[in-house]
């Protein structure tokens, strides 16, 4: 039996590590080997290009990268592209895109795009002090960071604010520097992070060589310098609304008024109940995660902001919000997005760049305005669903066919099992027996 721990792993070739790998921690080396280099891209420059992304590199792993057509967003239409693994989200924003359309489409907003980013640092003197001399290495930490910004500023954004926080009241003598940035349509990352390490440095100089501070005042411990991925004010809104009598089918107005009372009861709950608006908030972020890795932007970052967000006053609380008045129904998601439609991985990942063309080449404005109206159409989709029909009746024919293609059903008997499972419970082992006993019963259409 191979080791299962090794040194000098990242040294070795790709080759290597997946045969190590394989060798040391599967039950058939050779198979293993086989399916994870399958997945390789034909394209070696490309391949290259993907193995960079990260470390380590043995596989690629797909995932489904699907369209949600008939998205119309400020009367602009939009095929949206999606990459998610969970069965029925595509479906459900493609139907909810849809619906809306029909209905006046999504209106998006983006409030502000501001990014912000931290420096926290102990040190040891008097506070009123430091404010007194602030202003002075305010100027100072711009001057340092110049050569970092000028590129940003030519683009229209840059550093746009730098405060002094004085955090001696959580915790003696410890200080932030808060930087607010415009980053125009990057994610800007990169450029943020090298900023505040450039003021941390510009800081310690500025302090070290302060004529008129006391020897132990010259001395200041910086702890760390990055961004901060809560970011209130990047944010963007988008809602629906329409009278709540054409919410259903004309005919039918007694129907949409029960789903429109059920539905802002439903939202409601999700205001009040953190557990349920865990789920609600999840059922968000099926869209919102979507869009966001098709176009390589980073979801964990969107999401960790969008939870602070949605806990800011101290519970966690839905990001949509639902009310009905004068007869109108009015649909809302709020959430801060922090998104790029240039730079990072946008152009270097070759779907990402061709999710980005699919999209028209959206600033990073209007792109957080489609992620928002995709995120509303998946709760609304989902939110609707479970005041109506239930999740499951759309959920079990996707799980019917993940299960038929699992197990190799011919054509005729997919046909057969769809109309069999309409109103049945679906199992795998229910659907497994319903195939033996056809292919029992017809011999001829075993695959
Ligand atoms: C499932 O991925 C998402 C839902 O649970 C969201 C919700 O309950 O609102 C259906």
């Amino acid at each position: 039996m191979q080791e299962k721990q090794i040194t000098g792993f990242s040294k070795k070739s790709k080759q290597e590590k997946l045969r190590w790998v394989t060798g040391a921690f599967t039950d058939n080396p050779a198979q293993a080997e086989a399916e994870l280099s399958s997945f390789w891209h034909p394209d070696e420059r490309l391949q290259r290009i993907i193995d960079g992304f990260s470390e380590n590199t043995i596989s690629n792993f797909p995932i489904p990268y699907g369209i949600a057509p008939n998205f119309v967003i400020n009367g602009k239409t939009y095929a949206v592209p999606m990459a998610i693994e969970e069965s029925s989200v595509v479906a459900a924003a493609s139907s909810a895109a849809k619906y809306w359309m029909d209905r006046g489409g999504f209106h998006a907003q983006v409030h502000a795009t501001v990014k912000l980013g931290q420096v926290h640092f102990y040190w040891p003197g008097d506070s009123a002090r430091l404010h007194r001399l602030f202003p002075r290495i305010e100027q100072q930490l711009r001057q340092d960071a110049a050569y970092l910004t000028a590129n940003m500023e030519q683009r229209g954004g840059g550093i746009t604010g730098i405060e002094l926080l004085d955090l001696g009241h959580l915790e003696p003598h410890l200080y932030q520097l808060r930087g607010s940035f415009e980053t125009c349509d990057s994610m800007g990352a990169n450029f943020i992070n090298s900023v505040l390490e450039e003021f941390a440095a510009s800081l310690e100089r500025f302090l070290q060589n302060c004529p008129e501070l006391p020897q132990p005042a010259r001395r200041v411990e910086v702890v760390m310098s990055i961004l901060s991925n809560y970011t209130p004010d990047c944010l963007a809104s988008a809602w629906v609304e329409c009278p709540v009598e054409q919410l259903g089918e004309p005919g039918k107005e007694a129907e949409a008024r029960l789903m429109a009372e059920r539905f802002r009861k439903a939202v409601r709950i999700a205001q009040i109940d953190p557990y349920r608006a865990a789920t609600h908030n999840k059922g968000i972020f099926n869209g919102i995660d979507a869009v966001v890795l098709a176009t390589a932007n980073d979801f964990r970052a969107v999401e960790a902001c969008a939870h602070t967000y949605a806990a800011r006053d101290g519970q966690y609380r839905s990001l949509s919000h639902c009310r009905i008045e004068n007869g109108l129904f009015r649909f809302q998601l709020d959430v801060p997005l922090a998104l790029g439609s240039v730079g990072g991985l946008t152009k270097l990942h070759p779907l990402a760049a061709r999710s980005l063309e699919i999209l028209g080449h959206p600033s990073a404005a209007e792109l957080m305005m489609i992620v928002a109206s995709v995120g509303l159409a998946q709760n609304f989709a989902a939110v609707r669903s479970l005041v109506t029909t239930g999740i499951q009746k759309g959920h079990m024919r996707m799980h019917l066919m993940n299960i038929l293609n699992h197990l190799g059903a011919a054509e005729a008997d997919i046909q057969i099992a769809c109309a069999h499972f309409a109103d049945k419970v679906v199992s795998f082992s229910a659907v497994r027996d319903f195939l033996a006993q056809r292919r029992e019963a017809v011999p001829a259409i075993q695959p």
